[in-house]
């Protein structure tokens, strides 16, 4: 059985935010602290609870992490997730419930976090290696390879005040890498860095899951989610949304940003259709990289499959099928003209020979038209299609594009 990392059991975080506070002018601040000189400014009077709102950060949340399980943490923003990062690092700590951990511990959580801008980036690693338990034998050996990774030869005995907030995390992350810690969590600071450098962090974090280690990290680039995670924690408002493979929660999220996708009961439309004169009410994709008629897991050739229903006889007509993103760019389109049909239920089939798509979650639309070109039907397909193969393209999403295409590269002298 596998072993357990990390355990949270009914987790909650209450935060408190003071109104009054908010609506204070600077001067009554001010007036306030010359009148009661040792209360902190920031804090709400313990009996002022008209000036108390109440924010659950995290409600009510469980779940179980696997050692050597890489784990991505999405949702939008205050969903809790650097919350949840921190409870875990042991920064704040839980209203209700607990986290525990088993193994060694390192975090990279807010930039600035445990280093100080009059040390030197050397004065640092030292100081950051005892607060995270390192002996200084041991650092003085990895001193190299942490200023070999982070790429701050030259900075190294720079007061840290003097780099910029790439270099900071550049350190950072090179030296919770490099404790060897069982568990790492990363909140979303990797962003500040340059892409090389992203990406060198993805593949070390990739490294520890192999060595049997934990990675926990947040993150807004999907794609980097769906290449180095199995499993993805989905938080919304707080609350675990959806947590399970990474392909289904990554998908699952992305298509709640549409609008688009509402749910709509597909042998509703058949029964309803049963009287018009033609319906579309089910569609299928087939193939030997399809899973359960909508997710592709693979890049091969698929067979996209409509049910039409008829009603009565309809001569010389025209069908189109259109593929959109989830935000309503389309992708590809394809029309067939001069079809016949009789009252009955067909099937049309369009097969391509691959959809090579970035990772995400698309849409269908297919349409009828009559011989005058009016619209006999017009169906927005449930459910959308989600493509779930591994991503290929650039490992930044921004740069990604819209196709995932295998790709091998070759340098030559000439
Ligand atoms: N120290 C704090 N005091 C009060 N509210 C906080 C504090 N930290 C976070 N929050 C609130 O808790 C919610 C979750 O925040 P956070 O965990 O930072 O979300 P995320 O990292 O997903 O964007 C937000 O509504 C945020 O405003
Ligand atoms: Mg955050």
């Amino acid at each position: 059985m596998a072993e357990i990392a990390i355990r949270v059991e009914n987790l909650s975080k209450l935060y408190y935010l003071n109104y009054g506070l908010a609506r204070n002018m600077l001067r009554e601040v001010i007036v306030d602290v010359l009148k009661k000189p040792l209360k902190k400014v920031f804090q709400a009077d313990k009996n002022d609870f008209r000036n108390k709102k109440e924010l659950w950060a995290l409600k009510d949340i469980s779940f179980k992490i696997n050692k050597g399980e890489v784990v991505g943490v999405i949702g939008r923003n205050g969903a809790g997730k650097s919350t949840l990062l921190k409870i875990l690092a042991r920064i704040t700590p839980p209203t209700k419930g607990y986290a525990r951990l088993y193994g060694r511990l390192s975090s990279i959580l807010e930039i600035g976090t445990g280093f100080h801008g009059e040390l030197t980036g050397r004065e640092n690693v030292f100081f950051n290696g005892a607060l995270l338990g390192m002996k200084r034998r041991e650092l003085i050996k990895k001193l190299d390879e942490i200023v070999a990774f982070a790429e701050l030869e030259k900075f190294i005995d720079t007061p840290l005040k003097h780099y910029s907030s790439g270099m900071a995390v550049r350190l950072a992350f090179s030296v919770a890498a490099h404790l060897e810690p069982e568990i790492l969590l990363v909140d979303e600071v990797l962003s500040v860095g340059d892409s090389v450098f992203q990406q060198k962090c993805l593949g070390k974090m990739g490294d520890f899951a192999k060595g049997g280690r934990t990675v926990l990290f947040v993150t807004h680039q999907l794609n980097q989610v769906r290449r180095l995670c199995e499993k993805c924690i989905w938080l919304a408002n707080g609350m675990i949304q959806r947590v399970g493979s990474v392909s289904e929660v990554v998908s699952a999220y992305e298509a709640s940003f549409s609008s688009f996708f509402t749910e709509e009961d597909p042998t509703g439309r058949a029964l309803a259709g049963a009287s018009s004169a033609a319906v579309f009410f089910k569609w299928e994709a087939i193939g030997s990289g399809v899973e359960n008629y909508n997710t592709l897991t693979e890049i091969s050739p698929l067979t996209l499959r409509f049910w039409l229903k008829v009603g009565q006889p309809l001569k010389h007509c025209s069908t189109s099928v259109l593929l959109f993103t989830s935000d309503n760019q389309l992708v590809w389109g394809n029309a067939i003209s001069k079809v016949s049909f009789e009252p009955g239920v067909y099937t049309l089939e369009y097969s391509l020979s691959s959809l090579p798509l970035r990772p995400s979650t698309y849409y269908l639309q297919v349409v009828l038209f009559d011989e005058n070109g009016s619209v006999v039907d017009n169906w927005q397909c449930y459910p959308h299609l989600v493509v779930a193969t591994k991503p290929m393209g650039h490992f930044r999403d921004e740069y990604a594009g819209i196709l995932n295409i295998p790709c091998s590269f070759l340098i030559k002298t000439k």
